[in-house]
């Protein structure tokens, strides 16, 4: 049989991480490449203790259908977290995903139309550019400093193309691990207030900050924009659970495109998730989780410092779990991939994350995921890589 695909299917790939993922399996190879967190972040014993609570005392509840909404409970608590960072977001204002990644195929379902543009960092988050890519949009890409997205090309992106989105990963992002300072997430907010194009932050990486100034989500400035959230970096990935925070007249889009897609949440993974954040002390946990990511971000900064050649260089993160590594102008990350497959070591070529024109001498660093061993091992087998491309 000859099947026909819809034309949608023939613009967007398989995601390029999720591919490199099948070659790293091999257990001898040292990823640097998956966004995984650490498993010794995963609160295995209170998942285990609440989830047996939760079907010993309400089991026909958490089996059941649930809201599409989400469990209000949990979007209480959504709510009062937002809270304590001075955000007003009303439980009613909280749909519950699964994953923030559902959060983002929504908003695409319900804002666009083929060919509308949609502004994006430069490079961006792989499978935001693969979710909206399915409805056909023009990406238009802005710059990024240390600081975060260059404005002045954020205020001409605006006036010329009249963008139906703007998607950003203001804290931490993924690829880069660069988080825009106060000052820019206040000009972004002034440059978007009384503008029709939507302000799309993502922000599952906010709460994993181990060192410097804390800063509250742009959405903090910027009322009428749409905040996702998640828990797969503070409590668990598997579990699936993020969240999509909206003024009412998009929630009421969001709630009915989701409940096309798969009418709700699990009920289940909510009432876990919920009792877990409630009865146990989830301040120590993150504690727990960011000393381990400082340590092994200041581990891979210091040996890239010492052990990488010169002219190559490295962001230096303030949280979540990337960094990102500039090559000499003229190497490809692609050349490099495979000749560090061979040392058996594995990242993420650069290219993959750029909407256009990708720059060919970049890639990303995981570090979240590997042991310090691992890390020192990993690279140090990068290094040696490097030097071979240079030869
Ligand atoms: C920037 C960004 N957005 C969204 C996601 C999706 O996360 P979730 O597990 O909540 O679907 C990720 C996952 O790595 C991410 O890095």
């Amino acid at each position: 049989m000859n099947f026909e695909f819809a034309s949608r299917m023939g613009k967007v790939p398989r995601s390029f991480v999720r591919e490199i993922l099948k070659v790293t399996e091999d257990p001898e190879i040292i990823s640097f490449a998956g966004g995984l967190p650490h498993p010794e972040s995963f609160p295995y014993q209170d998942i285990k203790e609440v989830a047996v609570q939760v079907l010993e005392e309400n089991g026909a509840q958490a089996l059941q259908y649930g809201a599409t909404e989400g469990y209000q409970p949990l979007r209480e608590w959504i709510s009062q977290r937002y809270q304590r960072m001075g955000l007003k977001v009303d439980p009613e204002e909280v749909l519950v995903t699964n994953g923030s990644q559902q959060g983002l195929d929504l908003v695409g379902k319900i804002f666009l139309n083929q060919d509308d543009a949609v502004l994006v960092e430069r490079p961006t988050y792989l499978a935001a550019l693969q979710s909206f890519g399915l409805y056909e949009p023009k990406f238009h890409s802005l710059a990024l400093d240390e600081d975060g997205v260059d404005v002045n090309s954020l205020k001409m992106a605006l006036d010329e193309f009249h963008p139906r989105l703007f998607y950003a990963v203001p804290s931490f992002q993924n690829p880069t691990g660069i988080s825009y300072s106060l000052n820019r997430r206040k000009e972004v907010a002034r440059l978007l207030k009384d503008n029709d194009t939507v302000f799309v932050e993502d922000n599952p990486y906010g709460e994993i900050r181990f060192m410097g100034q804390d800063n509250p989500p742009v959405k903090a400035f910027l009322d009428e924009s749409i905040l996702l959230g998640s828990f797969s970096k503070i409590v668990s990935p598997g579990i699936r659970l993020g969240w999509i925070t909206a003024p009412g007249e998009v929630m009421d889009k969001l709630i009915t495109a989701k409940q096309a897609s798969d009418l709700h949440s699990s009920l289940l993974s909510q009432m876990i998730v919920h009792r877990y954040l409630s009865d146990y002390n989830v301040e120590a946990h993150l504690k727990k989780i960011r000393r381990m990511y400082k340590r092994q971000r200041d581990l891979m900064v210091s040996l890239i410092k010492e052990e990488f050649p010169e002219g190559v260089q490295c962001t230096e993160p303030e949280g979540g779990m990337f960094l990102w590594v500039t090559l000499p102008e003229g190497m490809s990350s692609l050349e490099l991939f495979d000749l560090a497959l061979k040392e058996k070591v594995a990242f993420v070529p650069g290219q993959a994350f750029y909407a256009e024109d990708p720059q060919h001498n970049t890639l990303r660093l995981n570090f979240s995921n590997s042991s310090e061993e691992k890390i020192k091992e990993g690279i140090n087998r990068l290094a040696r890589s490097i030097k071979e491309l240079e030869e």
